[in-house]
């Protein structure tokens, strides 16, 4: 697996696959560090993490690792995020949970993130969830601020409407290299709802959250979950057997948006199987398949 660039008018390049630190809970160091070089091993070197994961506690481990192995950092991007407080947390006086874009937040989160990751710069740092009081010139101040400080070197968003998107595009100066969604074969909206035409109108590659529908692929008993995995397995069979993990990431990367998939399992053995969606070839009618499955109805 190669690194590529995210963004046509920038410089940064991610893995193909990315590992999402969301479900990182409580590993020793030296745990942490195995998962990485095995990540590392396969060519995935970009990691997702935001200021709130684990109760703000998910960085605390990844960052006790580069303590401990100083010379991974060099090796891997990191991305994280902020713009979400927490309710109970020391960010919120009220205790209420609410989204927080302004400058004195920003800066906070990105203090919070280079402490707890025990390191000076962010690769890439998202605004996590659209705030609905987000003042798109605050925003840019307060990101040339980071970038000439040498905090963080790129940024973007997460979970942002195309038009909410468009709107931060027309009036920042700094460029947004990469919206965070989620897409999978549980979860088709973005075929629809503009994010991907979105993408590929701007020249970036949008990141995919839960691309595994978070584990409810294999597990989900719903009836739409039971259909979109018996239509799985079918395909799966016609393509020789291969998992299931591999055709629901395939059928992501067959979009000409060119999305990098965030996978959130922390086992090796899943990683490696993941890493190998890159060689399954499905064809679009097989695509289609997929696709009706989840919406439950016919194309029109
Ligand atoms: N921007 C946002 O708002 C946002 C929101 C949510 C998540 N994220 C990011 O996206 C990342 C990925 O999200 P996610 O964890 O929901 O992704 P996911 O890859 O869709 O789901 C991961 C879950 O699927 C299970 N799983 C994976 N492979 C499996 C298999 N072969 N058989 C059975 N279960 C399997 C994993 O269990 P095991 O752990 O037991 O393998 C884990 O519970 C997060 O870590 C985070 O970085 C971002």
């Amino acid at each position: 697996m190669k690194k590529v660039k995210v963004a046509r008018h920038s410089e940064l390049e991610l893995s193909e696959l990315i590992l999402g630190f969301w479900r990182l809970k409580s590993l020793e160091a030296n745990e942490v560090i195995h998962l990485i070089n095995h990540a590392l091993s396969l060519g995935i070197s970009s990691i997702d993490e935001a200021d709130i994961y684990g109760n703000y506690q998910s960085q605390t481990y990844l960052g006790r690792a580069l303590k401990e192995q100083p010379s991974l950092r060099d090796k891997i991007q990191i991305i994280s995020k902020g713009g979400i407080v927490l309710s109970g947390s020391r960010f919120s006086k009220s205790g209420i949970g609410f989204y927080d874009t302004t400058e004195k937040h920003l800066m906070q989160s990105v203090e919070q993130c280079l402490s707890d990751l025990q390191t000076d710069y962010l690769d890439l740092f998202l605004i996590h969830r659209p705030d609905v009081l987000m003042d798109p010139q605050v925003i840019d101040s307060a990101f040339k601020k980071l970038k000439q400080q040498g905090k963080v070197l790129h940024f973007g968003v997460s979970n942002f409407t195309p038009s909410q998107f468009d709107l931060l595009c027309s009036q920042m100066e700094t460029p947004l290299v990469t919206n965070q969604i989620e897409w999978s074969v549980l979860h088709h909206q973005p075929v629809y709802d503009g994010s991907l035409d979105s993408a590929l109108k701007h020249g970036i590659r949008p990141m995919i959250w839960s691309p595994l529908g978070g584990g409810q692929l294999f597990t989900g008993n719903s009836p739409k979950q039971i259909e979109v995995r018996k239509v799985m397995q079918d395909i799966s069979e016609e393509l020789g057997g291969i998992a299931l993990d591999q055709l629901a990431l395939a059928w992501i990367l067959k979009h000409p948006a060119k999305a990098l998939p965030v996978i959130g399992t922390l086992k090796t053995e899943r990683i490696s199987s993941a890493a190998k969606a890159f060689d399954v070839n499905m064809n679009n009618e097989q695509w289609y398949r997929l696709l009706i499955a989840s919406q439950g109805a016919p194309m029109p």
